[in-house]
């Protein structure tokens, strides 16, 4: 008989390690990321189950979100601020059931909906969630595919929120407001009485007056002549990262005004202040119906690169997310 000659990677103090592949080896799927190549470079790769520690809360992944984080990865643009040794397993959001819990955690945890974020990749059929301030039960009644685009969209949305002191005076301008970020955001801001000036394809100028925007702009029409109708705005939001959107808004706007999740070649680049406590109160608004989750499409894990693929090339409206 042949020999199985498949690789088992197996996670080791932060790395991956290749082993020869052995029938009956506990093993799991996952996505990874093995060189800076970009998306057509992912592989999915059969690796090794993680082993149950005491801290474990091993979750069968259901959903994960598809991130520029991940896209920005994989060619290695994000270097500067994210160095990471590869191979790795991509991402870090991830929505799913637990499975077992080691002697550490709760037990109550096992058969319950979760949705999470883990440093050490969440793109695999398992997920190991180790540290337990990054994982949050989902409430009956949420759906998890919704509960999983709070991580990487609601998330950083009102980590914006909290670090900027905005009020019932302020008008804020939103680019990037069709995108999984962007269309919480416009969300929050509307549920505190904010005015929001959406940015976004003339494709998606319907789309984001749906989602609660009180105007919007064509970001394929001319900038400058759009804003002299708005030059009351008072913060502008950048996720978007377009240089040359920026220098048109800077002309009418302020560039102090101006912060960006997106780029730092321009203008404040901030990072969002999330806190735990947040997680459930996205979670609680979840369920009273006060947000509702924009998901653009789901794909099969297998089909990882399409959906990066659409993510990172084609007009967004909301999240897409891949499904194991
Ligand atoms: N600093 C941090 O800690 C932090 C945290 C989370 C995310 N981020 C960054 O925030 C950004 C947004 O994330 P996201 O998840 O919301 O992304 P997303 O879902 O892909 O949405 C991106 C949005 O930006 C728009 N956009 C992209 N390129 C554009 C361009 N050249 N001109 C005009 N609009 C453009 C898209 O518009 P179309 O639909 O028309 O293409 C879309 O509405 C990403 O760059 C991400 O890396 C930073």
């Amino acid at each position: 008989m042949l020999a199985d000659i498949r690789t088992l990677i197996i996670q080791k103090n932060g790395y991956l390690l290749y082993f020869p592949y052995r029938k009956g080896d506990m093993t799991m799927e996952a996505i990874i990321q093995d060189s800076y190549n970009g998306i057509d470079d992912l592989k999915i790769k059969e690796v090794e189950e993680p082993k149950l520690s005491p801290f474990s809360a091993l979750v069968e992944t259901k959903y994960t979100p598809v991130l520029p984080y991940d896209w920005r990865t994989e060619t290695g643009e994000l270097q500067m601020i994210r160095p990471v040794k590869l191979p790795i397993v991509i991402g870090y959001g991830f929505g799913g059931i637990v499975k077992s819990v080691g002697s550490l955690r709760n037990n109550n945890l096992v058969g319950q909906k979760v949705i999470g974020a883990s440093i050490s990749g969440s793109n695999s059929t398992l997920v190991d969630s180790k540290m337990p301030p990054l994982l949050f039960k989902v409430p009956e009644g949420v759906d998890l595919a919704a509960a999983t685009s709070i991580i990487g969209g609601a998330d950083a949305a009102l980590g914006i929120i909290n670090k900027l002191h905005l009020d019932t005076t302020d008008k804020v301008l939103i680019t990037g407001a069709s995108g999984g970020i962007g269309t919480y955001l416009i969300q929050l801001l509307r549920l505190r009485h904010i005015k929001v000036i959406a940015m976004g394809h003339t494709s998606n100028l319907k789309f984001l007056k749906k989602v609660g925007a009180d105007e919007v702009i064509d970001y394929t029409e001319n900038i400058s002549e759009q804003l002299l109708y708005h030059n009351d705005i008072t913060q502008v939001v950048d996720t978007a990262g377009n240089i040359k959107l920026l220098e048109a808004i800077s002309e009418i706007n302020s560039s102090k005004n101006i912060v960006s999740i997106a780029t730092n070649r321009f203008s404040n680049f901030i990072h969002p202040n999330i806190f735990p406590s947040d997680y459930e109160k996205l979670l609680r608004m979840l369920l009273k119906g006060e947000l509702h989750a924009y998901i653009q499409d789901v794909f099969s894990y297998k089909d990882v690169r399409m959906a990066q693929s659409i993510s990172q090339k084609h007009h967004s409206q909301g999240r897409i997310l891949l499904s194991y």
